[in-house]
């Protein structure tokens, strides 16, 4: 990985934990910092040894309080459609990565951190954790996917009603939003998402990797062509040796050992 001005990368045997390293302005993401978590996604998208992603923010004030507000401030209605565009790409990225990401949110995650955590497959909070989109209050909207998946994930009225106010709200009321699966104390919270992401990397890396493109595409896809997604995924996921060692290993009553192959 090239030297990196704004993130960490630390790993947990066969976790890597990507963390946001921009303190000063509460890790706000100038152009610099999507740039540097593309190129980190990027390398440990292709590493095999990486089983799962946690995603976070330095210090214990934020897990990311927005895009930077001193960029945004600069741009015209030609760069505007690239900041947006480049952020999106990123955070496609990382919806489209075929390892799990956890974020997991110790602060506040407003505007492009709320965005970004929206991003990841999975989310969970400490009760410092504060959420919110505060952008029309800036006279622009969520650029970097907020007005899209927010809905799916939480339900159009409450997406609504969160994007339009730019309230901020609690990590109790995220949880109560479905916006986050737990809400833990601020000093369990890595270890929480480590617990939480190696439930899933215990099982098998392909069924992972194909469970994600699968509920994935059923977001974008007429139901009958999902299915039949669905179906290739399955009749594809039968032909691998993590298959035949899930289930013999169920047989013989022992763990399984996945290579992922
Ligand atoms: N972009 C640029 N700088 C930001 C930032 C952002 N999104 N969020 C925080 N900062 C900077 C502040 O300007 C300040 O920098 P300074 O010390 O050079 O003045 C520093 O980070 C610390 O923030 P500060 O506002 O002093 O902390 P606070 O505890 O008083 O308030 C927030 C915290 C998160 C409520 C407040 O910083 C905030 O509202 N930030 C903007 C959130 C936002 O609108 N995000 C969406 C952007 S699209």
């Amino acid at each position: 990985m090239a030297d990196l001005a704004n993130i960490r990368v630390e790993w947990d045997v066969d976790l890597a934990i990507v963390t946001v390293d921009r303190q000063e302005k509460l890790n706000a993401l100038n152009a610099e910092v999507v740039r540097e978590i593309g190129e980190v996604f990027t390398s440990l998208r292709d590493d095999d040894t990486v089983r799962g992603v946690i995603l976070t923010g330095a210090g214990q004030k934020a897990f990311v309080a927005g895009a930077d507000i001193g960029e945004l401030a600069t741009m015209n209605s030609v760069t505007g459609v690239r900041v947006s565009r480049d952020g999106q790409d990123v955070f496609r990225a990382i919806e489209r990565f075929p390892k799990p990401v956890l974020a997991a949110v110790g602060g506040y995650a407003l505007g492009g951190g709320c965005e970004l955590a929206l991003a990841c497959h999975m989310r969970i909070a400490s009760d410092k954790a504060r959420f919110g989109l505060p952008e029309v209050g800036l006279g622009i909207i969520p650029g970097y996917g907020g007005t899209i998946r927010l809905a799916r994930l939480i339900g159009l009225g409450r997406a609504i009603e969160l994007t339009l106010t730019g309230d901020m709200i609690d990590a109790s009321r995220a949880y109560a939003l479905g916006l986050v699966s737990s809400v833990v104390a601020p000093d369990a919270l890595m270890d929480e998402a480590k617990v939480l992401l190696r439930k899933v990397t215990k099982n098998g890396p392909l069924a992972i990797r194909m469970a994600l493109e699968s509920i994935y595409r059923g977001l974008d896809t007429a139901t009958a062509e999902a299915l039949d997604f669905e179906s290739s995924l399955f009749g594809l996921l039968a032909s691998t040796d993590d298959m035949r060692e899930g289930m013999e290993a169920f047989l013989e009553k022992r763990k399984p050992d996945f290579k992922g192959q």
